[in-house]
Protein backbone atom coordinates (compact mmCIF):
# COMPACT_ATOMS: atom_id res chain seq x y z
CA UNK A 1 0.00 0.00 0.00
CA UNK A 2 2.74 2.19 0.89
CA UNK A 3 4.54 1.45 -2.13
CA UNK A 4 1.24 2.11 -4.16
CA UNK A 5 0.99 5.70 -2.59
CA UNK A 6 4.87 6.70 -3.12
CA UNK A 7 4.10 5.84 -6.96
CA UNK A 8 0.89 7.93 -7.07
CA UNK A 9 2.71 10.72 -5.21
CA UNK A 10 5.31 10.85 -7.60
CA UNK A 11 3.65 10.70 -10.69
CA UNK A 12 1.11 14.12 -9.43
CA UNK A 13 4.67 15.66 -8.78
CA UNK A 14 5.70 14.88 -12.20
CA UNK A 15 2.77 16.27 -13.83
CA UNK A 16 2.80 19.05 -11.38
CA UNK A 17 6.42 20.07 -12.58
CA UNK A 18 5.17 19.73 -16.50
CA UNK A 19 2.39 21.88 -16.03
CA UNK A 20 4.12 24.33 -13.82
CA UNK A 21 7.30 24.65 -16.03
CA UNK A 22 4.27 24.82 -19.12
CA UNK A 23 2.63 27.83 -17.08
CA UNK A 24 5.77 29.32 -16.70
CA UNK A 25 7.28 29.22 -19.98
CA UNK A 26 3.87 30.33 -21.10
CA UNK A 27 4.21 33.43 -18.99
CA UNK A 28 7.82 34.35 -20.08
CA UNK A 29 6.86 33.92 -23.76
CA UNK A 30 3.96 36.01 -23.81
CA UNK A 31 5.70 38.19 -21.38
CA UNK A 32 8.64 38.52 -24.54
CA UNK A 33 6.23 38.65 -27.69
CA UNK A 34 4.61 35.88 -28.80
CA UNK A 35 3.46 32.57 -27.14
CA UNK A 36 5.28 29.24 -27.90
CA UNK A 37 3.58 27.80 -30.78
CA UNK A 38 5.34 25.42 -32.62
CA UNK A 39 4.77 25.47 -36.74
CA UNK A 40 3.51 22.35 -37.64
CA UNK A 41 5.46 19.55 -39.53
CA UNK A 42 4.03 19.50 -42.55
CA UNK A 43 5.16 23.95 -43.12
CA UNK A 44 8.24 23.15 -41.53
CA UNK A 45 9.63 21.25 -44.85
CA UNK A 46 7.69 23.77 -46.73
CA UNK A 47 9.75 26.38 -45.26
CA UNK A 48 12.68 24.83 -45.68
CA UNK A 49 12.20 23.66 -49.27
CA UNK A 50 11.92 27.80 -49.40
CA UNK A 51 15.41 28.46 -48.48
CA UNK A 52 16.78 29.57 -52.58
CA UNK A 53 20.79 29.31 -51.22
CA UNK A 54 23.06 27.53 -49.55
CA UNK A 55 23.15 28.65 -46.35
CA UNK A 56 26.49 29.17 -44.04
CA UNK A 57 25.06 30.43 -40.53
CA UNK A 58 21.54 29.84 -39.81
CA UNK A 59 19.26 31.26 -37.00
CA UNK A 60 15.99 30.94 -35.45
CA UNK A 61 15.05 33.70 -33.67
CA UNK A 62 12.30 32.27 -31.05
CA UNK A 63 13.46 28.84 -31.90
CA UNK A 64 11.06 26.77 -29.85
CA UNK A 65 11.56 23.37 -29.83
CA UNK A 66 14.61 23.81 -32.31
CA UNK A 67 12.47 22.08 -35.05
CA UNK A 68 12.98 24.48 -37.74
CA UNK A 69 16.84 24.30 -37.03
CA UNK A 70 16.97 20.63 -37.01
CA UNK A 71 15.22 20.31 -40.32
CA UNK A 72 17.59 23.16 -42.10
CA UNK A 73 20.98 21.13 -40.55
CA UNK A 74 19.35 17.57 -41.93
CA UNK A 75 19.21 19.44 -45.39
CA UNK A 76 22.57 21.91 -44.88
CA UNK A 77 24.46 19.80 -42.80
CA UNK A 78 27.28 21.78 -43.79
CA UNK A 79 25.84 24.98 -42.29
CA UNK A 80 26.02 26.08 -38.60
CA UNK A 81 22.87 27.12 -37.08
CA UNK A 82 21.99 28.75 -33.58
CA UNK A 83 18.78 28.52 -32.21
CA UNK A 84 17.76 31.68 -29.07
CA UNK A 85 14.44 31.00 -27.04
CA UNK A 86 13.55 32.81 -24.03
CA UNK A 87 10.89 29.75 -22.20
CA UNK A 88 12.30 26.93 -20.41
CA UNK A 89 10.43 24.53 -21.29
CA UNK A 90 10.72 24.74 -25.50
CA UNK A 91 14.58 25.42 -24.66
CA UNK A 92 14.70 21.75 -22.74
CA UNK A 93 12.92 20.16 -25.81
CA UNK A 94 15.66 21.47 -28.07
CA UNK A 95 18.37 20.51 -25.62
CA UNK A 96 17.31 17.35 -25.48
CA UNK A 97 16.53 17.22 -28.79
CA UNK A 98 19.60 18.04 -29.99
CA UNK A 99 20.95 15.27 -27.42
CA UNK A 100 20.04 12.69 -30.09
CA UNK A 101 20.60 14.67 -33.22
CA UNK A 102 22.86 12.84 -36.33
CA UNK A 103 24.58 16.40 -36.53
CA UNK A 104 24.56 17.89 -33.25
CA UNK A 105 27.72 19.73 -33.55
CA UNK A 106 25.84 21.88 -36.10
CA UNK A 107 22.96 23.51 -33.94
CA UNK A 108 23.99 25.65 -30.49
CA UNK A 109 20.59 26.58 -28.51
CA UNK A 110 20.83 29.67 -26.25
CA UNK A 111 18.36 30.67 -23.66
CA UNK A 112 18.04 34.25 -24.75
CA UNK A 113 16.44 37.42 -25.53
CA UNK A 114 17.30 37.81 -29.24
CA UNK A 115 16.97 41.39 -29.05
CA UNK A 116 20.27 41.08 -27.34
CA UNK A 117 22.15 38.86 -29.79
CA UNK A 118 24.45 40.48 -32.18
CA UNK A 119 23.20 38.95 -35.98
CA UNK A 120 26.02 40.30 -38.25
CA UNK A 121 27.10 36.82 -39.22
CA UNK A 122 24.09 35.40 -39.69
CA UNK A 123 23.02 35.09 -43.63
CA UNK A 124 19.57 32.78 -43.38
CA UNK A 125 16.88 33.77 -40.32
CA UNK A 126 13.73 31.25 -39.87
CA UNK A 127 11.51 33.33 -38.18
CA UNK A 128 8.02 32.25 -36.87
CA UNK A 129 6.98 35.02 -35.07
CA UNK A 130 3.43 37.26 -35.09
CA UNK A 131 3.80 40.67 -37.15
CA UNK A 132 3.98 42.46 -34.30
CA UNK A 133 6.77 41.25 -32.89
CA UNK A 134 8.03 41.26 -36.48
CA UNK A 135 7.66 44.94 -36.59
CA UNK A 136 9.49 45.30 -33.73
CA UNK A 137 12.81 43.13 -34.86
CA UNK A 138 12.91 45.05 -38.07
CA UNK A 139 15.16 48.03 -37.57
CA UNK A 140 17.30 45.59 -35.67
CA UNK A 141 17.49 42.99 -38.91
CA UNK A 142 17.90 46.21 -41.19
CA UNK A 143 21.07 47.65 -38.96
CA UNK A 144 23.03 44.08 -38.26
CA UNK A 145 22.21 41.23 -40.78
CA UNK A 146 25.17 41.97 -43.55
CA UNK A 147 24.19 42.32 -47.44
CA UNK A 148 22.41 39.46 -49.06
CA UNK A 149 21.12 37.61 -45.51
CA UNK A 150 18.00 36.13 -46.45
CA UNK A 151 14.42 35.69 -43.99
CA UNK A 152 12.30 33.70 -44.36
CA UNK A 153 9.26 34.43 -42.15
CA UNK A 154 6.52 31.90 -42.12
CA UNK A 155 2.98 32.88 -41.43
CA UNK A 156 3.42 36.71 -41.26
CA UNK A 157 4.91 39.24 -42.87
CA UNK A 158 7.08 41.78 -41.56
CA UNK A 159 5.10 44.91 -41.98
CA UNK A 160 6.13 47.85 -44.26
CA UNK A 161 8.86 45.65 -46.06
CA UNK A 162 8.23 44.16 -49.26
CA UNK A 163 8.87 40.45 -49.98
CA UNK A 164 11.20 39.18 -52.90
CA UNK A 165 8.83 36.19 -52.90
CA UNK A 166 5.80 35.14 -51.02
CA UNK A 167 4.56 31.31 -51.43
CA UNK A 168 1.32 29.68 -50.59
CA UNK A 169 1.36 26.46 -50.54
CA UNK A 170 -1.38 26.08 -47.58
CA UNK A 171 -4.54 27.74 -47.39
CA UNK A 172 -4.01 30.68 -44.78
CA UNK A 173 -0.36 29.81 -44.34
CA UNK A 174 2.23 32.31 -46.22
CA UNK A 175 6.10 32.14 -46.86
CA UNK A 176 7.87 35.52 -47.09
CA UNK A 177 11.31 35.53 -48.42
CA UNK A 178 13.39 38.99 -47.76
CA UNK A 179 16.28 39.80 -48.74
CA UNK A 180 18.48 42.68 -47.13
CA UNK A 181 20.44 44.36 -50.18
CA UNK A 182 23.14 47.02 -49.47
CA UNK A 183 20.93 50.11 -49.15
CA UNK A 184 18.19 48.64 -46.79
CA UNK A 185 16.11 51.36 -47.13
CA UNK A 186 15.36 49.31 -50.43
CA UNK A 187 13.55 47.11 -48.56
CA UNK A 188 10.73 49.35 -47.79
CA UNK A 189 8.05 49.65 -50.02
C1 LIG B 1 5.51 31.14 -32.44
S1 LIG B 1 6.81 30.40 -31.47
C2 LIG B 1 7.83 29.73 -32.74
C3 LIG B 1 8.61 28.51 -32.31
C4 LIG B 1 9.52 27.87 -33.38
N1 LIG B 1 10.30 28.86 -34.10
C5 LIG B 1 8.71 27.05 -34.37
O1 LIG B 1 8.65 27.46 -35.53
O2 LIG B 1 8.16 26.00 -34.00
C6 LIG B 1 7.69 31.87 -30.97
C7 LIG B 1 8.74 31.61 -29.90
O3 LIG B 1 9.50 32.81 -29.69
C8 LIG B 1 9.88 32.87 -28.33
N2 LIG B 1 10.21 34.28 -28.04
C9 LIG B 1 9.37 35.34 -28.07
N3 LIG B 1 10.04 36.48 -27.80
C10 LIG B 1 11.34 36.12 -27.60
C11 LIG B 1 12.52 36.85 -27.30
N4 LIG B 1 12.50 38.18 -27.17
N5 LIG B 1 13.70 36.17 -27.20
C12 LIG B 1 13.74 34.80 -27.35
N6 LIG B 1 12.63 34.06 -27.62
C13 LIG B 1 11.46 34.70 -27.76
C14 LIG B 1 8.65 32.34 -27.59
O4 LIG B 1 8.99 31.88 -26.30
C15 LIG B 1 8.17 31.23 -28.53
O5 LIG B 1 8.70 29.98 -28.15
Amino acid sequence: MLIISSIFLLLILIIDFFLLSHFISALISTHYGDPYVSLPSSAVKIMIDFIPHQPQQIADLGCGDGRLLFAAISKFPQAQASGYEIAPWPYLKAQLKRFVFPYRQQIKFYRQNFFSVPLNDFDLLLLYLTSSLLKKLAPKLEKELPPRARIITARYPIPQWKAEKVFSPLPGFNFYLYEIKKSNLALKQ
